[in-house]
């Protein structure tokens, strides 16, 4: 397990890279999300492989690399790629970079992901604001000791999707045109896709999109005080939902298609929080 002084020890690192730079927000772009990268002014690259103690991504389409740099004037660290649990990786690596993150002083973040829509109301290309999730699966990121440096024991669950930056985005994608739909989101572990059974109980449970990333990002933002913004776009219907099985291309596909919507979104939410 990591401990406190290795968070620190990569957030020098990162610090050093960065120079003057004070980023105040980070993203995470999921997958086919990438673009909004383009949106940064000459970007600093950090490939995660140079920051010690950080994971490497093993996902082919995602590039591993900590960007940062100017959206609108708001300084942000655009992480390239993210973990997963379905990768191998344990939980608490997974989450290694946001703290190293608070360690840097950021304390606001923005997580994108793909996700299967499993409301019917949903179509393929929907965005979603996730305002709250479920998590089946028993691990939990900050499972071993505490470093009460990063947060405490015991820590609640209740404002990370922050109600102010959701109103904000709801607001944002409105003034582009779009509607922003609210949605639980269920984490399953993956890789594997859910069968109908597991989409069926899921829904029954109340949730709007499943996807097998963002819930241990967010529960580790909780964890240190962060105020959170989860997008989710919908690549496919779940398992059952419709007569197509959920496929990996599609998914990156239809995120790509979702993506403008998404990067013009991500810009004008960045102007006010
Ligand atoms: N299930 C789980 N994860 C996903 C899906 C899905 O249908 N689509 C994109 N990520």
């Amino acid at each position: 397990m990591a401990k406190y002084e290795d968070y620190k020890r990569s957030a020098e690192f990162i610090s050093e890279k960065i120079g003057a730079r004070r980023p105040e927000v980070v993203i995470i772009a999921g997958s086919g999300l990438d673009t909004i990268g383009e949106k940064i002014d000459n970007p600093v690259k950090i490939k995660y492989g140079e920051i010690p103690g950080f994971p490497t991504s093993t996902v082919s389409y995602q590039k591993g690399e900590l960007w940062c740099g100017e959206i609108e004037g708001k300084t942000v660290l655009l992480m390239n790629g993210r973990f997963h649990f379905y990768e191998g990786w344990d939980m608490n690596k997974i989450v290694y970079p946001i703290y190293v993150f608070k360690l840097m002083g950021i304390d606001k973040i923005i997580v994108s992901n793909a996700s299967g829509a499993i409301n019917r109301d949903f179509s393929v290309g929907q965005i979603t604001a996730v305002y709250d999730h479920i998590k089946l699966c028993a691990e939990s990121p900050v499972r071993g000791e505490n470093i009460p440096e990063l947060g405490k024991r015991f820590f609640e669950m209740q404002s990370v999707y922050d109600k102010e930056y959701i109103k904000i985005a709801k607001e944002c994608a409105k003034e582009l045109g779009f509607e922003l739909k609210d949605a639980v989101y269920a984490y399953m572990t993956g890789p594997q896709y859910e069968t109908t059974a597991e989409i069926k109980m899921l829904k029954t449970l109340g949730a709007d999109v499943v996807g097998m990333s963002t819930v241990p990002e967010m529960i580790a933002a909780s964890h240190c005080g962060m105020r959170g913004l989860c997008i989710s776009v919908c690549t496919n219907m779940a398992a059952g939902i419709s007569d197509e099985n959920p496929d990996e291309d599609e998914v990156v596909v239809n995120a790509r298609k979702a993506r403008d919507h998404f990067v013009n979104l991500i810009v004008n939410v960045l102007k006010r929080i």
